[in-house]
């Protein structure tokens, strides 16, 4: 499975998935891999992986929450390749980066964290799709894009604008294939519990590890964590042409987890009347 001498864009790049994706694409070919993100740290770190793998690629700086900088960072992009055949719309972010744990509920979140979490989970997917699309329409090597989604937007969670921004980019995608179509792919894939530097301290943190484990992914049949290259190997495969007749879909990428009700260990009311 090879994506071949493409031309990509990956944001949320400076760690996690999206470095990951980027890696991913330059082992497999990828001619230009752009990068964005808001952390420049990160980014540099991830264009100089990324060149060691024999891509070229260039980070640019933007904020996914200003509609300005989306788009000058993708012009900057489309220009400095030549064009542009991938999106990967990986940048995401929970509730609790902008609220408290507990206050990470409908009834509790604030309207701030609300608006923050829809700007760069959402806004920003359609903004940057808005923004690629001539790009990706006017391109001749297999056009795509790919949105990271969650299981948390194909299930309830706890997380009150988590959950509604996945589950909306999954609709979004949809939405992208119709509207794209036939030139232009749009499909989007579903994480559950992936082994990232975020989860590592989530896990290291917690009083009761084995709770907090079992909270985060005792609902999957494979029962570990995934890693960022087995998310990495979908997305790419994703965007290359042997995916060249998907579109529209969401593909769940959870060991399992979508797959079942998840059992919980919990004291049961055995009602026989
Ligand atoms: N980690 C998981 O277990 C998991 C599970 C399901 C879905 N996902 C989704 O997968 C994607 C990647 O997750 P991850 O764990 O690698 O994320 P991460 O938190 O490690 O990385 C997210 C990146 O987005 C960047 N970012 C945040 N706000 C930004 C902004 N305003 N402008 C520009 N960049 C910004 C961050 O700097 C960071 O580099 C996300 O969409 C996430 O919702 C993750």
């Amino acid at each position: 499975m090879t994506l071949g001498p493409k031309r990509v864009l990956v944001t949320g790049a400076a760690r996690g998935m999206g470095r990951e994706i980027a890696l991913e694409a330059a082992r497999q070919g990828a001619t230009h891999v752009g990068l964005t993100d808001i952390e420049t740290d990160g980014l540099a770190e991830t264009e100089a992986l990324v060149r060691a793998e024999g891509a070229d690629t260039r980070g640019v700086v933007a904020n996914l929450r200003s509609s300005g900088e989306i788009r000058s960072m993708i012009d900057d992009i489309a220009g400095w390749a030549g064009g542009l055949d991938v999106l990967v719309n990986n940048a995401g972010v929970r509730d609790h980066l902008f609220a408290d744990a507990d206050k990470v509920g409908v009834d509790t979140l604030d309207e701030d964290a609300w608006d923050a979490v829809n700007d760069i989970n959402l806004k920003a997917v359609w903004l940057a799709t808005k923004y690629a699309a001539p790009y990706l329409r006017a391109s001749d090597r297999g056009p795509s894009i790919v949105n990271a989604a969650s299981v948390s937007g194909m299930t309830g969670a706890g997380m009150a604008a988590y959950a509604a921004t996945k589950a909306a980019v999954i609709q979004l995608t949809r939405t992208t294939a119709i509207n794209l179509a036939p030139h232009v792919r749009a499909n989007c894939y579903s994480p559950g519990a992936i082994k990232t530097p975020m989860g590592d301290s989530h896990l290291a943190a917690a009083p009761d590890r084995l709770a907090t484990a079992r909270a985060m992914y005792g609902t999957h049949l494979i029962p570990r964590r995934g890693t960022v290259n087995e998310i990495a190997q979908v997305a790419c495969f994703l965007a290359s042409d042997a995916a060249s007749f998907l579109t529209g879909i969401n593909v769940p990428v959870d060991g399992g987890t979508m797959a079942w009700r998840g059992m919980q260990d919990v004291e049961l009311d055995v009602d026989l009347d």
